[in-house]
């Protein structure tokens, strides 16, 4: 019996069948990104459900859908099972009673870009990987960075000097070559392409999409998801969209779950959540077209979402149009106020990329696109506390002898 059932690697747009025993990028004949492949078959008489429940309440309960062969490969901190909650006062005050969050804020380095980095670095190590470079816009970039160093990998990671502070500090403790510059991801995407390219295959490019195994670590928020709803899927889930490797990825795992039959009927409607200050996912799809433009001068404080041309625009729309799902911008001051809703109302102090959702969630229900009665999951994709400016405090500081009556 196999740990791993990955048979091989599939280029998302042209097909193209990829060798899956050695580091690749993208597709040598076309340049989009490849996609792991499993043989189901033998994934449905090795496992069912009801052994998997049995299993550790980490992502790695999923291992035969997982591209790491092997078990001593596994590097991990825990990660996975998070929590999916109801969050019954405020479902009701936006009209979903039956709303649910599925928090990755309760995750290792306090973000789902952890579920990417164990597999990613775990099955990048297996296949002989010394050291790995990347572009973040912060998250992604302390999660690969502190993986790797539980797995002796090494680490280059360009950021925006603009994102989190505390993702700098990751790194660097981490022992990553962490630079920061005056842009944004695609700038930063641009310097390590060079880099790569001038390394003569010592240096591994982990670029979102550009390696095939970290949507396979996203994809468990997918299969976590259907488990903890008894293996069935809810009407809608709303999801914060910038490389939207984690939609494509819940895509994904739906796509798999229903041919090995653990699910069933029709599958949720996906939702991509963008910022009106970078939202060329929604702009594709309100113009029906099947790949986005650059979106010039991008600016959200969800930083995580402020990608201007994700590079698997196209998988994305692909997985809004076959889940007849849809796609929806709010601004920064909706999710901002959403933040403090959702924390006031359920004690939840969700990122911004997460209250975006949130937003989302409110307007869609308003809209009339979601009923009253659908199950509803929204992804918070981390935790506020990583964000610690997104709440000012205006708090009076009292003298060392004060009082308050
Ligand atoms: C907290 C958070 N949410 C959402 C995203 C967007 O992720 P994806 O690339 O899967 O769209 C990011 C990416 O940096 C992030 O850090
Ligand atoms: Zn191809």
């Amino acid at each position: 019996m196999s740990f791993s059932q990955l048979s091989h690697l599939e280029c998302g747009r042209c097909g193209a069948e990829h060798d899956s025993e050695r580091p690749q990028n993208l597709c040598v004949k076309c340049g989009s990104p490849l996609l792991a492949r499993y043989d189901l078959d033998a994934v449905r008489s090795s496992v069912d459900p009801a052994q998997i429940a049995g299993r550790a309440p980490d992502l790695w309960r999923y291992h035969e859908l997982l591209p790491v062969r092997n078990p001593e490969s596994v590097t991990t901190l825990g990660e996975g099972m998070t929590p999916l909650l109801p969050l019954a006062r405020y479902g009701e005050r936006i009209g979903l009673p039956q709303l649910m969050i599925k928090d990755e804020g309760l995750i290792p380095t306090g973000s789902f870009k952890a579920r990417g980095a164990a597999v990613g670095v775990s099955r990048a190590a297996e296949l002989g990987v010394e050291r790995l470079a990347m572009p973040t816009n912060g998250n992604a970039g302390a999660a690969w960075s502190l993986y790797g160093a539980r797995a002796g990998l090494a680490a280059t990671v360009v950021m925006p000097l603009d994102a989190p502070e505390i993702t700098r500090r990751e790194c660097v403790a981490s022992g990553t070559d962490l630079h920061l510059v005056d842009g944004l991801i695609s700038d930063a995407g641009r310097i390590v392409g060079e880099l790569v390219a001038a390394s003569d295959g010592r240096v591994f490019d982990a670029s979102t999409l550009k390696e095939p195994y970290r949507i396979e670590g996203k994809k468990t928020m997918g299969i976590e998801i259907a488990e903890q709803l008894g293996w069935r899927m809810p009407d809608v889930i709303l999801y914060p969209t910038g490389g939207g490797v984690g939609l494509i990825g819940i895509h994904k795992a739906m796509n798999e779950l229903r041919e090995l039959g653990w699910i069933s009927g029709p599958p949720p409607r996906l939702v991509a959540v963008q910022a009106e200050g970078c939202a060329p996912i929604v702009r594709a799809f309100e113009q029906g077209e099947s790949e986005s433009r650059y979106w010039a001068d991008s600016r959200t404080v969800a930083f995580g979402i402020n990608v201007p041309k994700p590079i698997g625009d196209f998988l994305i729309l692909r997985a809004l149009a076959e889940t007849s799902g849809t796609a929806i911008t709010v601004s920064d001051a909706e999710l901002l106020a959403e933040l403090r809703d959702v924390a006031a109302m359920e004690g939840m102090f969700v990122c911004p990329e997460g209250a975006a959702a949130f937003a989302a969630a409110r307007k869609l229900r308003a809209s009339g696109w979601i009923g009253a009665d659908e199950r509803v999951v929204v992804l918070n994709t981390g935790a506020g506390i990583k964000y610690p400016g997104t709440v000012p405090v205006d708090a009076p500081v009292l003298p060392v002898d004060g009082h308050l009556v």
